[in-house]
């Protein structure tokens, strides 16, 4: 089974349902290990509740983002992670480390991406009206949200919906997408080309 670490910031929702998945004896990977940016992010609890190694950086104690980003990649390589699945890492990756897993990095974007990039996203799709909104699994290209889609899911947008019923009508197809999307990429079903 293919090895995986979940970079995670904060509440670990998505990594969750990524270790539910895992549990399954045919599913083609494995969580190794979980890794945080914030030492205070609830999924870390949740993934040493199941055993699995976790860490957590904090990126200020460091002088810059590459050494940052270098001690991170040593502390994948020491759980010789084939993937990273970015679920809730808000943290904007430096060139060098995004080119480093070229191709073996991906994230889910609560957006149907190409819309949307960035943050606030269930907020702006209101302001603007939109009908219908909902989640992407993209591979990690150096551009911000950018890299070519893996899947996505759809939702309606409801009469009377806020964004936290939107942002939780959307974490539901997160939960269902993420773990599908990691599937194909763990069994050679999909490649960055
Ligand atoms: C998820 O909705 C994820 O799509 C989003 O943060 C949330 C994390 O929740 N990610 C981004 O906005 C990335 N730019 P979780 O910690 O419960 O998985």
């Amino acid at each position: 089974r293919a090895k995986v670490a979940v970079l995670i910031s904060g509440r670990g929702s998505n990594m969750a349902a990524l270790l539910d998945a895992t549990k399954a004896a045919d599913y083609p990977a494995e969580i190794v290990g979980v890794l945080s940016n914030k030492a205070a992010a609830g999924g870390l609890d949740i993934a040493a509740s199941h055993g699995i190694a976790t860490a957590s950086l904090a990126q200020s104690r460091f002088p810059t983002r590459e050494m940052f980003e270098d001690t991170m990649t040593k502390v994948l390589e020491s759980w010789e992670v084939d993937f990273i699945c970015l679920a809730g890492f808000m943290r904007i990756l430096g060139e060098d480390f995004v080119n480093r897993w070229r191709g073996r990095m991906i994230n889910i974007h609560p957006s149907l991406l190409p819309a949307y990039r960035g943050l606030h996203t269930h907020e702006r799709a209101l302001a603007d009206g939109v009908t219908e909104h909902g989640c992407t699994v993209h591979f990690v290209t150096p551009g911000l949200d950018e890299g070519p889609s893996i899947l996505q899911a759809r939702v309606p947008v409801l009469p009377g919906d806020t964004p936290e019923s939107l942002s939780a009508r959307v974490l539901e197809q997160e939960h269902r997408l993420y773990p599908e999307a990691l599937r194909l990429l763990a069994s050679g079903q999909v490649a960055l080309a």
